[in-house]
């Protein structure tokens, strides 16, 4: 069965736009695939400096992959820093990768030029993000558009290395791009983003929730007036949470005019809480008993770290320092 593997930044609360654009479909892979997701810890470091906000943020991430439906029977769950061998596995791979190919990554250029501390962490990033994907012998890799290239960094690597020691040490892994139909608009119309501070939390609190949603950004169309459902950000976010029918409905409402906003709205809360609520009374669960939740981790942690040290040790062999003086 081929392996899928993907790795999430403890970086914050998670938000509808995480939903829709990325989690349903790590979720949808487990099905077909013999599932692989992390809790990428030591990445968010380079983000995250406060100890306690980094725990908070790592149960955040779990309990909320758990609640929305990763499956710990049918996908192994666990927190990168608890496979410390992929510490190692970094730095064999950063002896085979060219500093060049590190200084042409978007994401570092954008993360520094945003104002952040150009550490060699950052800069070190995808050499992080191509060992927790080799490590695994990972077939595929659901993610957005934004880490594409550093799926094509990770494919150099791993061939380079291949190259280099004559070898198969390392499976090619493919990038399976998430569709960027669900660019989820945030409460302002820009692209939902913790960044922007305009985010719908899946877990925040009910009332807060349900205000937010009504104090939405619109235009000012009147009521009576048709409206565009392709342009308007108060639909995009009815379209992704409305069953199918009552999308198509709404869609022909809204051209023929005679719709509020106002009362998009309230159905736009309504739908949240018919979406979300079985989640986050799950969510609700797990933060009242974190043993269940370190007893999942510790599971997955043993089934990841089992494989991370035969893969490791192929490595290690292939470049000469496993054998025995
Ligand atoms: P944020 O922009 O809030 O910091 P992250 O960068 O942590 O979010 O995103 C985690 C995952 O969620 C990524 O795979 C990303 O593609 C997806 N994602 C984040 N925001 C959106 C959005 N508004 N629409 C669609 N997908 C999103
Ligand atoms: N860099 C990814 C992000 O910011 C997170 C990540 C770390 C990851 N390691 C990974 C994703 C390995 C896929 C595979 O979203």
């Amino acid at each position: 069965m081929r392996r899928s593997l993907s790795g999430i930044q403890p970086s914050g609360k998670l938000h509808i736009g995480n939903y829709y654009g990325a989690i349903r479909q790590y979720i949808a892979l487990q099905e077909e695939c013999d599932a692989f997701y992390f809790i990428a810890d030591y990445h968010a470091l380079t983000t995250v400096t406060d100890p306690e906000e980094m725990e908070a943020n790592c149960h955040e991430a779990a309990a909320g992959l758990i609640a929305l439906g990763l499956s710990p029977e049918r996908a192994t769950l666990f927190r990168q820093s608890d496979v410390p061998e992929v510490t190692e596995l970094t730095w064999l791979l950063s002896v085979v990768t060219p500093v060049g190919l590190m200084e042409r990554c978007h994401a570092y250029k954008d993360k520094v030029a945003q104002g952040m501390v150009a550490s060699m962490g950052l800069f070190g990033y995808p050499i992080l993000m191509a060992a927790d994907i080799l490590i695994y012998d990972s077939n595929v890799v659901p993610v957005g558009q934004d880490q594409k290239q550093h799926l094509e960094v990770t494919r150099d690597i791993a061939g380079s290395f291949n190259h280099q020691y004559d070898s198969e040490v390392f499976v090619l892994p493919d990038a399976h791009i998430l569709p960027d139909v669900a660019v989820v608009p945030g409460l302002d119309g820009r692209k939902m983003s913790k960044s922007y501070g305009n985010v719908i939390e899946i877990f925040g609190d009910a009332k807060q929730t349900e205000k937010k949603i009504k104090r939405m950004k619109t235009d000012s169309t009147p009521v009576e007036e048709p409206k565009d459902p392709d342009t308007c950000n108060v639909f995009a976010l009815f379209r992704l949470m409305a069953p199918e029918g009552e999308r198509e409905e709404m869609a022909r409402r809204y051209r023929e005019g005679g719709v509020g906003y106002g009362d998009v709205k309230k159905r736009i809360a309504e739908l949240f809480f018919e979406n979300f609520g079985e989640a986050r009374e799950r969510k609700a669960e797990l933060d009242n008993n974190p043993d269940e939740l370190r007893e999942i981790y510790a599971e997955g942690a043993r089934k990841a770290r089992a494989k991370a040290r035969e893969v490791l040790d192929r490595a290690r062999d292939a470049m000469g320092i496993n054998r025995p003086l």
